[in-house]
């Protein structure tokens, strides 16, 4: 039976803790009537106890797409925090409360400098206190794939009995690798399922190794039912799970992982462009399913293939994450069946043979002087070569 994960994008949170991405009140807003067009299940939208700034921008939020999506924004555990949460996203129709306390040794030790038991405390009070303000509350074991597993399994022992909903378990730093973090999410879901079924178990990796979309991935094969994702994988340093690589990697691989996703999958490229505008950070032209050359080939062989049937080369169609049409860059080494493609696209009739051979030796003689040739070059190359004919 296909499995829905849910899909909780953190741009707005995680994501805006980049330096150079922050965005104004009016961007947010704009940003997240977006990310409802998306159909992302939960927004993260802020940290509302950092700023007046940031709280202002979550409730602006909760207020304007909090209808159809559900709101969190992110606590420590403390009251103030809580509280800060709570007043942000009350007037959301699904609001909960999202709580992050550190779990591993080096936390514990260096971050908190209090014992186990005493960090543990705190963060079943926090819980306890959030229970009192909204029904649902999500518990995150900060730095989980580097906690001791019977300490991290007490923890979340504790809090979901305290009343706990959702139980969220990061890879902070980027450490874990699909395998391990695969096996860690396997083991927290038999016993989490035994100890409450209802609870919802959450993944939220990071990219330091360039793993975090396998780890996520690992982690639903695994059981996880919720997944923390980023537009572009936004995120400090390396970033976070990117929300479009996992997306399109559950629905192209759907036999294998069983699941499906409620995002509308026709918005991702528009998402995408959004956040590069609002931004101004540009994603890496080679980046999976947003990069500009995403959907492009350069290569004869590929373009001859690709022209005969799409699925030689492609496993995801352009259209189905928005973009317009496919676009074929061409090269010295594209044939003719690639050229003729790129002219009648556009809208060009090719013309008799001897014509069409004509415009073909300037396409090369073209092609030879600056590497790839785009549309706006075949364009300035029919019209010039049909103005001279005049
Ligand atoms: O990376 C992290 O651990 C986080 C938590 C707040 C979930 O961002
Ligand atoms: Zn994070």
């Amino acid at each position: 039976m296909t499995r829905n994960i849910i899909v909780l994008d953190t741009t707005l949170r995680d994501g805006e803790q980049v330096p150079g991405a922050k965005l104004n009140v009016h961007q947010k807003v704009e940003f997240a009537q977006q990310l409802k067009r998306l159909q992302v299940d939960m927004i993260e939208a802020g940290f509302p106890a950092s700023s007046q700034g940031d709280f202002q921008a979550v409730q602006e939020i909760a207020k304007s797409v909090g209808d159809a999506v559900s709101i969190t924004a992110l606590a420590r555990a403390v009251k103030s925090d809580i509280d800060a949460v709570y007043h942000s996203i009350k007037l959301a129709q699904d609001p909960f409360i999202h709580i992050v306390l550190g779990t591993s040794n080096i936390h514990v030790d260096k971050k908190f400098n209090r014992s186990k038991d005493a960090v543990l405390q705190m963060g079943v009070d926090a819980v306890k206190y959030a229970k009192t303000l909204l029904p649902r509350v999500q518990y995150s074991t900060e730095d989980a794939s580097r906690s001791d597993f019977e300490y991290l399994w007490k923890t979340i022992e504790a809090v979901v009995k305290a009343g706990a909903t959702i139980i969220n378990v990061p890879d902070t730093v980027g450490y874990a690798v699909p395998e391990e973090f695969g096996e860690l999410i396997r083991k927290i879901n038999e016993r989490l399922k035994n100890l409450n079924e209802d609870v919802i178990l959450s993944v939220h990796c990071h990219n330091d190794l360039g793993m975090a979309t396998a780890n996520t991935l690992a982690a639903v094969k695994n059981g996880a039912e919720k997944v923390e994702v980023t537009i572009n994988g936004l995120g400090e340093r390396a970033g976070n799970t990117s929300l479009e690589e996992v997306v399109m990697g559950l629905k192209v691989r759907e036999n294998y992982y069983n699941c499906s996703t409620n995002i509308k999958t026709t918005e991702l490229l528009r998402t995408s462009k959004l956040l590069t505008y609002l931004t101004g950070l540009d994603v890496q032209v080679n980046k999976a399913i947003t990069g500009e050359n995403a959907f492009a080939h350069s290569s004869g062989i590929h373009q001859d293939g690709l022209l005969k049937d799409k699925q030689v080369y492609e496993i995801i169609s352009p259209e189905d994450v928005g973009a317009e049409s496919m676009e074929l860059i061409l090269t010295a080494r594209s044939g003719r069946h690639a050229f003729k493609n790129a002219v009648e696209r556009m809208g060009f009739d090719t013309g008799d043979a001897a014509d069409f051979e004509a415009l073909f030796e300037k396409f090369l003689a073209l092609a030879d002087s600056k590497k790839e040739v785009y549309d706006h070059d075949v364009y300035y190359l029919v019209t010039n070569h049909r103005a001279l004919q005049q």
